[in-house]
């Protein structure tokens, strides 16, 4: 048992899929895997491992923001061996070619400051995929004829932004999405020598105001955990 996370030592897989919701994990553990265990319920944060194809998975929620998830992170990592971690979520899209529903595969996440930006000071480090895992992701998209977008995000501390210049940077900048939780995963990945994907669906438009009705979110999430798994196990 950590602090946060009440299983015992052994009951997380190597593999970790990351919603931010932790209904979400339970939702994907029922649908996608089987044997599942519940493993965690500290604070409602809800883990669950069990088998795809014959693979040992644990789907375990990160919450809302960096802090929250860096702590999970850290923990999966640090005290229960965790090597891939997939972050399985929602953004807000920043270009006119990506929609509604769309998915985005984060090669990239820029932030203002994550919880590491004490250690890294004045270097502007560039937090990214792992490669095999998106390269992966990708094959997986397109096999399934999912409209996926593939580039560099942006993980903010806010969700009610009061700096619309920022965004403005960051749609100028192709930003394909925002969310708030990626690039401190990929830090925490790097850190310790591990694998980090952010698979992302698009549930909101900022330049149109578009949003995306609560049933199609369902769909959504689906098809993220389905590419998660694909390319964690290729
Ligand atoms: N997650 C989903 N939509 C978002 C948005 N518009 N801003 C930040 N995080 C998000």
């Amino acid at each position: 048992m950590t602090i946060h996370i009440g299983a015992e030592k052994g009951e997380i897989a190597e593999t970790v899929l990351l919603p931010g919701d932790p209904y979400r994990a339970k939702w994907a553990a029922e649908t996608f895997l089987t044997d599942v265990k519940l493993v965690n319920q500290v604070r409602g944060m809800l883990g669950f491992t069990g088998f795809w194809k014959g693979n040992r998975v644990t789907i375990h929620g990160s919450g809302m923001g960096m802090p929250s998830l860096s702590i999970y992170v850290n923990e999966l990592i640090r005290d229960y061996g965790a090597k891939t971690l997939i972050r399985i979520g929602s953004c807000g899209a920043m270009q006119t070619s990506v929609a509604v529903q769309d998915v985005i595969l984060a090669m990239t996440a820029s932030t203002l400051s994550t919880p590491s930006s004490g250690i890294f000071r004045e270097l502007n480090y560039a937090p990214c995929a792992d490669w095999s895992l998106l390269s992966a992701a990708a094959k997986t998209a397109a096999e399934k004829g999912v409209k996926t977008h593939v580039g560099g995000i942006y993980s903010s501390d806010v969700f009610y932004d009061e700096r619309p210049d920022l965004n403005e940077q960051m749609v100028r900048h192709g930003i394909l999405g925002v969310e708030m939780e990626a690039a401190e995963l990929y830090i925490l990945a790097a850190r310790h020598k591990c694998r980090a994907l952010a698979v992302l669906t698009v549930s909101d438009h900022l330049l149109t105001g578009e949003a995306l009705a609560s049933a199609d979110r369902e769909t959504g999430f689906g098809d993220m955990v389905d590419i998660a798994l694909n390319a964690a196990f290729p």
